[in-house]
């Protein structure tokens, strides 16, 4: 990056020289904003900064901006038409896109105040899809996108619907504007003004802002209540930029509503893996491929009006079995052995078996249903279950 920057040197110096600024479109006049001097600065910081992008990543951009923002204010004072002056527009596609690729949100942000123009390219998808990825990434997956999708259907139908009615003022009491009100909860400022577009920045920006709930599962839910200990919930959740950490809103359990839990921290928060809710039964599909040492999780319910979890477990060796390796035949046989060694040996969850060709849930309301299996493939997310393991074993 840093090499072509460099390499684009001369050729921006030149461009800022020859062209004669007459020959420039209206718009580009106004973008003007940075001098041939504040361009030293700015080509030396940039120079300076990549050179430690390495070490210290995006923020380093943001000085950057602020003087960008200054001379905006000083280049509408100056006399534009003084030669020499060049804006950031005028480098070349490549090497703009790439100064921007580098910026941090909050840079692409003060960035796109700059100007209409810097305001549209700050604002692209293709801009903000890397910011999305590398800080919603493992929270967010296809459910939260397809929230996203319905509500920005929702608030299309809303928008066409009162223009067609011409009622805009008491729109916020029409149904479907009351359900997205629910769902982004704009703080009293007037909706209408405050309604997001169906960009990625903006997608960014409700979640960073805590207005868009969105589905994802907790670790250990209610603060490591030692009843949910290694287990994954479905939940309802916000991100509160103050603490750097989540709310979560649990579905009810049966009758009882749960209340919210506060503080939850990004490592306790995963986005669903599969699309099985919460109240549907897992399809298991890899019943043959179970055997002795696998990593699973298993849907479990206490009832059945209750929503599912899913539990952490191990398949184990049948009673019959030597445990050695070389005798061992527990993956021919009809019966498997689940073990959640989380718990002392005599406690009634400690083992459950399933039955291999004809898996359904089973249970009862005293030890609860386990529900549909997932077989753990990826190390990270047997990690993931380590990583939580309790420090006592449980009863
Ligand atoms: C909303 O409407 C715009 C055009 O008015 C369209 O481009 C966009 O795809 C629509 N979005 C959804 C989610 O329907
Ligand atoms: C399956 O396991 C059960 C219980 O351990 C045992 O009684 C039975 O013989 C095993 N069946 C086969 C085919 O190995
Ligand atoms: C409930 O099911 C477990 C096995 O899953 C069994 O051991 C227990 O006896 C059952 N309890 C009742 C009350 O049926």
């Amino acid at each position: 990056m840093l090499f072509l920057l460099i390499s684009f040197l001369p050729f921006i110096l030149i461009i800022s020289k020859s062209i004669p600024l007459k020959s420039l479109p209206l718009w580009a006049s106004e973008m003007r904003l940075l001098s041939l001097l504040f361009w030293r600065e700015f080509l030396c910081l940039g120079a300076h900064w990549l050179k430690e992008f390495r070490l210290v990543g995006s923020q380093r951009f943001d000085p950057l901006i602020r003087m960008a923002c200054k001379k905006k204010a000083a280049a509408r004072v100056e006399n534009v038409e003084e030669s020499g002056e060049m804006s950031v527009l005028d480098l070349p596609e490549l090497v703009l896109d790439a100064i921007l690729g580098k910026l941090s949100p909050t840079g692409l942000s003060s960035m796109g105040g700059v100007c209409k123009s810097l305001r549209e390219r700050c604002r692209s998808d293709h801009v903000w899809e890397r910011h999305m990825k590398k800080k919603w990434g493992r929270v967010i997956g296809r459910a939260a996108r397809r929230e996203w999708q319905a509500y920005l259907a929702l608030r299309n139908e809303s928008l066409s619907n009162a223009k067609a009615k011409g009622f805009l003022g008491s729109l916020s009491c029409v149904w479907p504007l009351c359900w997205v009100k629910s769902r982004l909860d704009f703080g009293g400022k007037p909706l209408m003004s405050s309604l997001p577009d169906d960009s990625i920045m903006s997608w960014y920006l409700s979640i960073e802002k805590g207005k868009f709930w969105f589905p994802a599962q907790v670790y250990n839910r209610e603060h490591g209540h030692v009843g949910f200990m290694l287990s994954c919930y479905d939940a309802q959740v916000r991100y509160d930029c103050n603490t750097d950490t989540f709310e979560a809103r649990y579905p009810p359990h049966g009758r009882r509503t749960i209340p919210p839990e506060g503080g939850v921290q990004w490592d306790r928060l995963r986005a669903p893996p599969v699309d099985t809710s919460a109240h549907e039964l897992h399809v298991t599909d890899c019943l043959n491929d179970l055997r002795p040492g696998d990593h699973i999780e298993i849907q479990w319910r206490r009832n059945k009006e209750f929503p599912y979890g899913w539990w952490y477990g191990v398949v184990g060796h049948l009673e019959s079995c030597s445990q050695n390796d070389q005798q061992c035949r527990c993956h021919n046989n009809d019966t498997i052995m689940l073990e959640f060694n989380q718990y002392t040996p005599d406690s009634r969850w400690r083992r459950t078996v399933i039955d291999r060709k004809n898996h359904r849930e089973e249970g009862n309301e005293t030890d609860g249903f386990y529900g549909g299996i997932r077989k753990l493939y990826s190390k990270d997310e047997i990690a993931m279950w380590k990583q939580l393991w309790p420090t006592e074993v449980l009863e």
